[in-house]
Parts: structure tokens; C-alpha cells; sequence
């Protein structure tokens, strides 16, 4: 007898940027992704400008998509500061939109929070000096216990953690140097490695890299829209 639970396979893709007058749709994508995977992740910077019109362009688009999807927002998606209008068009067209939250698909755990900027490793910002300084790091530490709590919910064997910002430096590389510390943070990868989690996927670094790994082994993917994969399409498959 074989214990070991049937594997699914999930599409991951962020970055698309969906803008007032799409000059391409995305319902083929959608179409072609939902014969190919059992679940669509989607990690944030849905739309160009946290436009509600953007937000209604993808929510059309993903009629086409016929397996579940899972979602997080990006910062783009905060620009208009209308987020909780992106919120109710998307979670009114099905997607599982994820703000330190789960939700359980065929025994997988989702778990989705935006993250955080903040830099890596030792070079991490510090809650150090002016309070706007302060802000900023309460803000990725805020993020890191929102994945926390998150984390803490799932009963099932499996998880993905999807984020927008990075966790680990390693899939940022090809970006200028000097922003590295506003593409995410280590909080994210800290939190990450005090649980068993089976891939990480997040976008946000569009010239970064498409693999690395946390410190514990956590397989991490960029799967950013203009990140070459191994599928040679825009979105990553991942057997969890
Ligand atoms: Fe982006
Ligand atoms: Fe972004």
C-alpha cells in the first residue's frame, strides 16, 4: 500500500500588470494553464496601478481559467490605495485571495501574504533611528507573523508559501544591486524555515532569478512573468 498522497501540480505565475486597455488578454494563457495544472498561483503585481478596471480586465480573463486559483496582491496592486476594491472583484470571480490566510486545495495548504521589503541576511534593515526608519520594519515584521499565523492554521502535509516580495537573496540576483533590499526580506525566510513547506513562489523581482533555496532547503521560485522557466512559458509547474 502507498501512503504517499497524490502529487498536483501547481502553475505559478506573477507579474502580469494588467492595465487599463489590455493589449493582450490573458485568457489563452488561462485556457492553456488550466489543461496543464491542477492549480494557478498567482504571486501579486496583478494589476499595473491597483486600478479597479484592471482588477475587472483580469477577473474577465480568468473566466477561462477553469482550475482553482489562488492569489496574493503586490505592491502595484496598492498604488490607487483602493486594494480592498481589487479584494472584492477578484475574490467575486473565485480566486482565493490570500492576506495571511490558508486554503486547503486536493490536501495542499496555500498559505499567502504579500511580504515585505527590507533587505537580506546581515544586511537586513534594523529598527534603528528615525520612526519612519522604525515604520518600515515593523511593516516586514508585521508581514513575517501574518505568514506565521498563517503557517500555524494549516493541517495538511504539504504547503506553498506564496508572497509577493522575495525571501531569499538568491532569487533576486540579475537585479541592480542596490535594490536588493527593496525586492523583500529574510523575515519571510525565517518564518519559512521554522516549518515543513514544499515550494515558496513569489515574483515582484521581474530581472531576477528563477530558483534558489532557503537555509533549511525550502525549494524557492521566482516565477515573476519575465523570468525564463524551465517550461519556456511565462508560469512555472511545480510537483508538490
Ligand atoms: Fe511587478
Ligand atoms: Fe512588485
Amino acid at each position: 500500500m502507498n501512503d504517499k498522497p497524490k502529487a498536483i501540480t501547481v502553475a505559478a505565475l506573477a507579474d502580469l500588470h494588467v492595465k487599463d486597455t489590455p493589449a493582450d488578454s490573458y485568457r489563452d494563457l488561462f485556457k492553456e494553464i488550466s489543461e496543464a495544472a491542477d492549480v494557478l498561483v498567482l504571486a501579486g503585481d496583478l494589476t499595473d496601478l491597483g486600478k479597479p478596471k484592471q482588477a475587472e480586465h483580469l477577473a474577465a480573463d480568468l473566466a477561462a481559467c477553469s482550475i482553482p486559483v489562488v492569489a496574493v496582491l503586490g505592491n502595484h496592486d496598492y498604488e490607487a490605495g483602493e486594494a480592498d476594491k481589487l479584494a472584492a472583484i477578484l475574490e467575486a470571480a473565485k480566486v482565493h485571495l490570500l492576506d495571511g490566510q490558508h486554503v486547503e486545495i486536493e490536501g495542499v495548504g496555500f498559505v499567502g501574504v504579500k511580504g515585505f521589503a527590507g533587505g537580506f541576511g546581515r544586511f537586513m534593515l534594523s529598527s534603528f533611528g528615525e520612526p519612519a526608519i522604525k515604520a518600515m520594519v515593523a511593516e516586514g515584521i508585521d508581514q513575517a507573523m501574518r505568514l506565521e499565523n498563517a503557517m500555524r492554521q494549516v493541517r495538511a502535509d504539504r504547503a506553498v508559501v506564496v508572497l509577493h516580495y522575495a525571501p531569499i537573496v538568491e532569487t533576486v540576483q540579475g537585479e541592480p544591486l542596490e535594490i536588493y533590499p527593496f525586492l523583500g526580506s529574510s523575515r519571510l525566510a525565517e518564518t519559512i524555515d521554522r516549518f515543513e513547506v514544499s515550494a515558496v513562489v513569489h515574483g515582484h523581482a521581474h530581472r531576477g532569478a528563477y530558483q534558489g533555496k532557503t537555509s533549511r532547503g525550502a525549494p524557492v521560485y521566482n516565477v515573476a512573468a519575465h523570468i525564463e522557466k524551465p517550461t519556456g512559458r511565462p508560469y512555472a509547474l511545480l510537483e508538490i
